[in-house]
């Protein structure tokens, strides 16, 4: 699947202007995800968390500035709620296509997919669109803070996507076993983990392991218990000469140049990997939602 246009609101220029990524620019004076509203996917609900009050830097000024998760349920069993998240903010620096409109557009593309099939999931699936995640993960704690004991036991697992489109990229699936990098997930992370790098070996796609290291909104979910897993295409690490002879690209340079700077543009994305990243998360939340593609109506 080709990821989705999708509309992003900067939060990080404070004025409201949007870029979108696979499509024309455009502009909204509202903080909203257009493509997403009303009953547009398997009947959604949108559902924006109570705001948060986040400090950010613009240009050098500090700046009150209100930000919010937006959350869209399927139905399906609540008991094995699976949420499907990516951070839609951006630092102020620069339009965050890669960091993260990549993983919002392959988010709300697998929302797109799974409307498509009219399947129903047999376990409830919500897609996340977290709030200042670069402001130190605000909206995901926010989420898993305001969960009660039984809702966090409501919870099955947390598959995260931040940064799956990067220039000079790689595969990497979370080594959420902690085989490669010793730091293991909670129970389930690992199964997470495998049904990835399956994914990936099944298409003939090469896929590499990378640090469970919790600097993303995957990390409140560990925290509290929730298996987690995700994808990552590298970002201000350095692809090294056995990365760029299994994965191409070019050893000896970042992953992601434009990390965090002005020019993470929307030239600023490898579009054939961003898709096979994409196929990847439809694939994995139709794996742990059960979607039975007969089922539905
Ligand atoms: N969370 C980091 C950011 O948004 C990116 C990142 C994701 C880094 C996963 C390492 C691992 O800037
Ligand atoms: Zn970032
Ligand atoms: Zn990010
Ligand atoms: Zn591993």
């Amino acid at each position: 699947a080709k990821a989705a246009g999708v509309i992003i609101f900067n939060q990080g220029n404070g004025e409201g202007r949007t870029d979108v990524l696979n499509g024309t620019l455009g502009e909204v004076t509202e903080p909203s995800i257009p493509a997403v509203g009303g009953d547009y996917a398997l009947g959604v609900e949108l559902a924006a968390d109570p705001d948060t009050t986040v400090r950010i830097k613009v240009d050098g000024e500090v700046l009150d500035s209100t930000t919010f998760n937006i959350l869209a349920d399927t139905k399906g069993n609540a008991d094995e709620t699976v949420v499907v998240g990516a951070h839609f903010d951006s630092v102020a620096e620069g339009a965050g296509i890669n960091d993260n409109g990549s993983g919002t557009a392959a988010v709300l593309e697998t929302a797109i997919q799974l409307a498509k099939t009219k399947a129903a999931p047999e376990n409830r699936v919500r897609f996340a669109f977290w709030g200042a995640e670069e402001s130190g993960l605000i909206g995901s704690e926010y989420y898993v803070s305001e969960l009660s004991e039984a809702e966090i036991a409501q919870h099955a697992l947390n598959l995260n996507f931040d940064m799956v489109g990067s220039p000079n990229g790689v595969r990497f699936v979370y080594d959420g076993d902690g085989s490669e990098f010793g730091q293991a997930g909670p129970e389930g992370s690992a199964e997470i983990e495998k049904v990835f790098a399956d994914y990936f070996a099944s298409q003939g796609l090469a896929s590499a392991e990378t640090e469970y290291s919790g600097r993303s909104d995957y990390a409140p979910f560990i925290a509290a218990g929730i298996p987690a897993g995700g994808l990552f295409t590298g970002a201000e690490g350095t692809k090294t000469k056995g990365e760029a002879a299994i994965f191409g690209g070019t050893a000896g340079e970042a992953y992601d140049p434009c990390y965090h700077t002005a020019c993470d543009d929307l030239s600023n994305i490898d579009e054939k990997l961003l898709g096979e990243m994409a196929d990847a998360i439809v694939y994995a939340t139709a794996t742990f939602a059960e979607v039975q593609p007969h089922k539905g109506k």
